[in-house]
Order: C-alpha cells, then sequence, then structure tokens
C-alpha cells in the first residue's frame, strides 16, 4: 500500500541577502516536522526555495554590478549551504527562475486567464519595494519630512503611475468565498490570533490584485500577453507547487500525491499573502487549499525584530560555531513557542543548553554508558524477569505515554511541548538514577538481579528518548543509535512500535564515547549577540 503524505513548505526566500536567524527558524521547524513525520511513516514533501524574480532582487543586483541572474546564481550556494550546516532535508529546493518554474507561473496564469479571472486596467498607486507589495493611500504612514513611508518596513514608498497597464486577477469576487471558507475550516489560520486579524482584514472589503508588471523585465513572462511580468508574489506562491512537480512530465503522479498540503511555514507578517491571496488564486484555478497556514512570530533580540538592516541580524553560521548544530536547532525549537514573537539571547542559549542538554540529556547518557561498562563490560545486560517481576518500573511507566503527547504536539507544531516531554523523561531518569542508587547494588552480590534490571531500563529510557530526540537533534541521537548498536536511525519509519518498551536487545555492546553535549563555559562566550 502507498504510504501516506504529508506536505509542507517554508517561504521561498528573497535572495537579496542570505538566509539569517529568521529564515533558518522557519527552516528548522519545517525540517523537525520533515523528520518526524518520516519516523512517523509518511511520505514527506518539503519545499523550500529561492524567491528570485522582483524589483528588490533586481535593485540588489544593479547595486552589486551584477546582472540579476548573476547575482541570483552567485547567492544560491549561501542557502544551499546553510541548510546543509542545519542538516535540513528539504525534498525540493525550488529557484524560481528554473524553466521549470516558468512552466508552473505561465501553466497557472493562462488557466486562469482562460476561466475568466484576469482582466487589464491601468494601476495607479503606493508600492513598497523592500515588501514587495501594494499599499492603499489610507494604510500608508509620513515620515518627519511628511513623505509616505510604509508600514511595515518604514521605507519611502514609490508611486506607481496610471501610464502603466497591468494584468488584475478579480481579487474581490472571493470576499464571500474565503469568508466562508475560513469559517468552514477553523484551521486554516493558526494560531488563531493571525485567523482574527485575517477574517477582519478580508470582512473589510478586497480589491483587485495587479499581478503583472510592465515597467521591468525581471520576472516570468504572462503567455497572453509577452510585455508583462508576473508581479512577484503571483510567481513564488506558485513554487509551492512547482516543488511537488505540479505540470512536470518527469514527476507524473506526484503533485496528486502530495497536493493540498499539510502546511505552509510563514512568518506573520507574510499571512495576507498566504490566507488571502493564495487561497483566492486556488479557488480560482479549482484546486483544494494546504489544510493549515501556520503563521510564527518574530524572533526579537533586545525587544527588537532580528533583522539585517537593523544590524541585529546574527548569522545562523555563528551561532553553530559557539552551540553545534543540534543545540541550535534544539533551541529555537523548544525554548521559542513556535506561534509567538520569541527574545531570544546568548545567556538563554547557554542556559538552555548546559541544563537540558548538558546536565540532562548528555549527562545520563555518560553516566548510564559508564556505569553500564564498569558493572557489565559495556555490554546491555539480560534480566531475569521472573526475580524482577515485583519491582516497579517508573521509566517503563513515563515512557509508556510519551508517543501520545508527543505526537499530538507535534501534529499542531508545538514544539515547545514536544520537546518538554522528552526532557522529562529524561528528567525522570536522572532521578532514578538517585533513587535506585545502581553504585550501591553494584557492591551487593545478592542485588544482581536489581542491577541488572536498573541498568537495562536506563539504557532502555536512552534509546527511547534518542527516538523522540531525533526531529530536534538529529546528529546526537543518530551516534546514541550507533552506541547503542542499533545501527542507523533514519531507518525508524514506525516510531510508536518502535518506541514500545523492551526491544534493546541484551548483549548489545554499548560504546562510551566522548559527551554529546560538553558543558559550555559562559566566561569564554561573546555574549553580545553582533
Ligand atoms: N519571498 C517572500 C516569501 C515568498 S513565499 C511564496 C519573503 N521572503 S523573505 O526572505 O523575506 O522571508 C522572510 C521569512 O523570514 C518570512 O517568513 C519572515 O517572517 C521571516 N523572518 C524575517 N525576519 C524574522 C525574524 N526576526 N524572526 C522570525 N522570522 C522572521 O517574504
Amino acid at each position: 500500500m502507498a504510504k501516506e503524505t504529508y506536505s509542507f513548505t517554508t517561504p521561498i526566500y528573497y535572495v537579496n541577502a542570505a538566509p539569517h536567524l529568521g529564515t533558518a527558524y522557519t527552516t528548522i521547524a519545517a525540517d523537525t516536522v520533515a523528520r518526524y513525520q518520516r519516523m512517523n511513516g509518511k511520505e514527506v514533501a518539503f519545499v523550500t526555495g529561492m524567491d528570485e524574480h522582483g524589483q528588490k532582487v533586481a535593485d540588489t543586483a544593479a547595486a552589486h554590478d551584477m546582472t540579476p541572474q548573476e547575482w541570483c546564481d552567485s547567492m544560491e550556494p549561501a542557502f544551499r549551504d546553510a541548510w546543509k550546516m542545519l542538516d535540513i532535508t528539504y525534498t525540493d529546493f525550488v529557484r524560481t527562475t528554473e524553466p521549470r518554474h516558468a512552466r508552473t507561473v505561465q501553466h497557472f496564469w493562462n488557466d486562469l486567464y482562460e476561466k475568466g479571472y484576469l482582466y487589464k486596467g491601468a494601476y495607479e498607486g503606493w508600492y513598497c519595494v523592500h515588501e514587495e507589495t501594494y499599499y492603499a493611500e489610507s494604510d500608508l504612514e509620513k515620515d518627519e519630512e511628511g513623505v509616505f513611508i510604509c508600514p511595515d518596513c518604514k521605507r519611502p514608498v514609490q508611486l506607481m503611475a496610471s501610464g502603466e497597464e497591468n494584468w488584475f486577477f478579480k481579487l474581490s469576487e472571493f470576499q464571500q468565498p474565503l469568508l466562508d471558507f475560513y469559517e468552514s475550516h477553523p484551521d486554516f489560520i493558526r494560531p488563531v490570533s493571525r485567523k482574527n486579524e485575517i477574517v477582519s482584514f478580508v470582512s473589510r472589503g478586497l480589491k483587485d490584485l495587479s499581478i503583472s508588471r510592465s515597467t521591468f523585465d525581471w520576472g516570468v513572462p504572462l503567455p497572453f500577453d509577452q510585455g508583462h511580468v508576473a508581479y512577484v508574489w503571483a510567481d513564488a506562491l506558485l513554487a509551492y507547487i512547482t516543488g511537488i512537480g505540479y505540470d512536470d512530465p518527469d514527476r507524473p503522479g506526484e503533485f496528486e500525491e502530495f497536493w493540498p498540503m499539510n502546511y505552509h511555514f510563514v512568518g506573520k507578517d507574510i499571512i495576507r499573502f498566504h490566507c488571502v491571496i493564495w487561497p483566492a488564486m486556488l479557488m480560482a484555478a479549482g484546486l483544494p487549499i494546504t489544510h493549515t497556514v501556520f503563521g510564527h512570530g518574530f524572533l526579537l533580540t533586545k525587544g527588537e525584530k532580528m533583522s539585517k538592516s537593523k544590524g541585529n541580524a546574527l548569522k545562523p553560521a555563528d551561532l553553530v560555531g559557539v552551540f553545534g548544530v543540534d543545540a541550535y536547532r534544539y533551541y529555537f525549537m523548544s525554548d521559542v513557542q513556535f506561534g509567538h514573537d520569541g527574545s531570544i539571547s546568548m545567556e538563554r542559549m547557554v542556559q538552555v543548553y548546559n541544563n537540558e542538554l548538558a546536565n540532562t540529556w548528555g549527562n545520563l547518557v555518560s553516566r548510564v554508558f559508564n556505569m553500564n561498562k564498569k558493572y557489565f563490560e559495556a555490554l546491555v545486560p539480560t534480566v531475569d524477569a521472573e526475580a524482577t517481576a515485583t519491582f516497579d518500573n517508573p521509566l517503563k511507566e513515563e515512557a509508556a505515554g510519551l508517543y501520545e503527547t508527543y505526537d499530538q504536539a507535534l501534529e499542531q507544531v508545538d514544539f515547545t511541548q514536544a520537546a518538554a516531554a522528552v526532557q522529562a523523561l529524561a528528567a525522570r531518569a536522572n532521578r532514578y538514577i538517585e533513587e535506585t542508587e545502581p553504585f550501591k547494588l553494584a557492591k551487593d552480590p545478592e542485588k544482581a538481579d536489581e542491577l541488572a534490571f536498573v541498568m537495562y531500563n536506563l539504557l532502555e529510557t536512552i534509546r527511547i528518548i534518542a527516538l523522540y530526540m531525533a526531529p530536534f537533534a538529529p546528529q546526537t541521537s543518530a551516534e546514541v543509535y550507533r552506541r547503542l548498536g542499533l545501527g542507523d536511525i533514519t531507518a525508524v519509519t514506525n516510531i510508536q512500535e518502535a518506541s514500545a518498551w523492551g526491544q534493546l536487545p541484551s548483549g548489545n555492546l554499548v560504546e562510551t564515547g566522548d559527551p554529546l553535549f560538553p558543558r559550555l563555559d559562559v566566561d569564554a562566550i561573546d555574549l553580545s549577540m553582533e
């Protein structure tokens, strides 16, 4: 039988700048889902990519004395390398300048043209190049000199003159269908605060949307009017379907298999595009709509949104250099509640690293593996079931409920809750060592059965924690699995079965190895985030 599918996207990132902590945050969240759903038996489609067209990228290229294409090509390694460094397992990386994507854009808009959803008209209004967004005058702000500025990025906006003829998409016709859709699909926009924002925005009325530009040519030409290129959002959103083989003769059946998707993961600043324009485009095309658009919050440093232009943006590589990839991933997923703005700081990263990874999880592994080496020559002990039948097994009990809690949390993309559940089991295991005192049991030959029982329980708990930590901290989980003599953790495709108690084979040789997370000395780290 074909596997069930699970499909989702990150935004298709603008290439005017290299990836930063904000874009890495969404991408890590998506990868955590990808890794979990694979372990949960799903066939995953995880689409990311680069948004290369539009005026912003063209301007950036010009500022670097390059053609737009040269600029985009020069940026590709920055994205691919960053995602490789962070162990991101996307299934497709779409560049919007690829011919296969131009085919999607042309096919899609031609279809809407033929269906009568487009018309040509004059547009006069305001445009922010940095946001690549049209604004009504009533939404603009003014700077100290009275110049209109963008309400989002506060940069001056451009007046688009009425001489420019554009193609318009009849977005206004979708006001009621969208409102009905939000009503009948309560999970479409999450978290709920963002849903309220979108419903109130759409309730105020929708204007038709200009989807083409003719004053510059850095974009996909519209097939029915070659002098026009698609507006950058009318282009980039479609990368989500290019990435699963829409209209691709080389990938038959794939689109039908993966569409509609489970999630689009986006930052809260781009939910209007995803929750208004995108579903209206899909409705017009007669395509089903993605199950959920999840608008996460912003990462804040010193109370402000991190951004390159404010000069407060650290690069992912800076943090990986200090903490390693797994701790980087774990920190952002466990400590910043997905959906809310979250303050990040080096101090807090060090704290989470030392408390949760070094002292709780890493220390558990070191202690148990070392004790087992001492007491059982590093072999997983054999438990005498009869002799230990009356012993309490609190770790088995605690582990039994983990799948349900964790699965529910991750289905809802509550990464913090899922990570906390695993952390609780690791903390419980450390407490179990204090309660059972294996070092005392080892001194008493009469307690040999009990010692084997205790050590087996600890090793088995470590095996189970490694499984559940794998989506968050893939390298260290793979290492623990390997040290337990269990082979390749990524081969696990049914985590529920694999995490059922008692599967660690007695007699496996356990390798002790170096600490997974050597403690960090806070005094030796530059905490400035600059
Ligand atoms: N190209 C569009 C997306 C097209 S999707 C079809 C775009 N690109 S972007 O490069 O600007 O993407 C930025 C993404 O990063 C957005 O989801 C945005 O919310 C996110 N972040 C940018 N700064 C951020 C923080 N400080 N914190 C968290 N995420 C932030 O928009």
